[in-house]
């Protein structure tokens, strides 16, 4: 597997495969890889010739306050999971060479849609993704890019952004990755103390609630009902603080009042000081 810490060589590189008429996917990471990633890197060498993926702890999408210097690092290991699933090439660019001095353009929806759930309490965070993710397509000009549903409003978000700029890469939803008792595959997992984690399963158990009312129903579910029920679920758990439990539109992210194919029920919930996310689409 190929290292590459600068843009001209990840350039360079895939000029060289598109010269063979090879197609080439791309998987964006922060590193710190867990069975998600590699299922994103997996299906990535499955539908592509060439598989690139980045490991980039993306100072832009953390707000002051957040994660960013805590944030979990184990490049080694991210590249034993990348070449054991078959990458063929890790870019792990330094903060300079992806934002050098004098760096002035961002990306940002001018929608609601980054309003919405995440963007409640995080209102800088997908002007920093959005960024990112566009200088990576840039960069690698993948035919495909893959990213996972569990991070449910950071993808749609990005599928808004590649049509309304007209970049021309598949965008692949792959599902979320979960541990045994459901909790879903997280890199901000290994913050969780083994109370925290025992309590973290709330999440997982809020969701199956939801999805055994709904399937109970005949008819649409009035999203209050549903949401009504989450919230009593996750508060039952001393450690779990709601930061938010919504029904959206999968594709708009605008609230809905009942709930049907192709709602999004999301969840941002903290335990402890560790704010976890999940989510589903019925
Ligand atoms: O999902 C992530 O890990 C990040 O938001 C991404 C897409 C790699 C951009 O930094």
């Amino acid at each position: 597997m190929i290292i590459a810490e600068t843009i001209s060589e990840v350039r360079e590189q895939v000029r060289a495969w598109r010269a063979d008429g090879l197609t080439v996917g791309l998987v964006p990471t922060m590193g710190a890889l867990h069975e998600g990633h590699a299922s994103l890197v997996t299906a990535a060498a499955a539908q592509c010739d060439r598989v690139v993926a980045s490991v980039f702890v993306n100072p832009t999408q953390f707000a002051a306050g957040e994660d960013l210097e805590s944030y979990p690092r184990d490049f080694e290991h991210d590249c034993q999971i990348l070449s054991a699933k078959g990458c063929d090439m890790v870019f792990h660019p330094s903060v300079g060479e992806m934002y050098p001095d004098g760096f002035a353009t961002y990306v940002n929806l001018e929608s609601e849609m980054t309003a919405q759930l995440c963007g409640k309490s995080r209102p800088s965070h997908f002007r920093g993704v959005c960024t990112v993710v566009s200088k990576l397509f840039n960069i690698v000009t993948p035919d495909r890019a893959y990213f996972g549903q569990k991070d449910a409003q950071q993808l749609a978000v990005i599928k808004q952004m590649v049509r309304d700029l007209g970049f021309g890469i598949e965008i692949v939803g792959c599902p979320t990755v979960r541990e045994e008792d459901g909790l879903a595959k997280s890199s901000r997992n290994t913050y969780l103390s083994a109370e925290e984690r025992s309590a973290a399963r709330v999440l997982y158990s809020s969701i199956t609630a939801a999805q055994e009312m709904i399937a109970a129903s005949d008819d649409e579910v009035p999203a209050d009902e549903v949401l009504e029920l989450m919230r009593s679920v996750v508060s039952a758990e001393p450690a779990a603080k709601i930061d938010y439990i919504e029904a959206v539109d999968s594709i708009s992210l605008m609230p809905v009042e009942y709930v049907k194919k192709g709602t999004l029920i999301a969840l941002a919930v903290y335990i402890g000081k560790t704010r976890l996310i999940d989510n589903f689409t019925v």
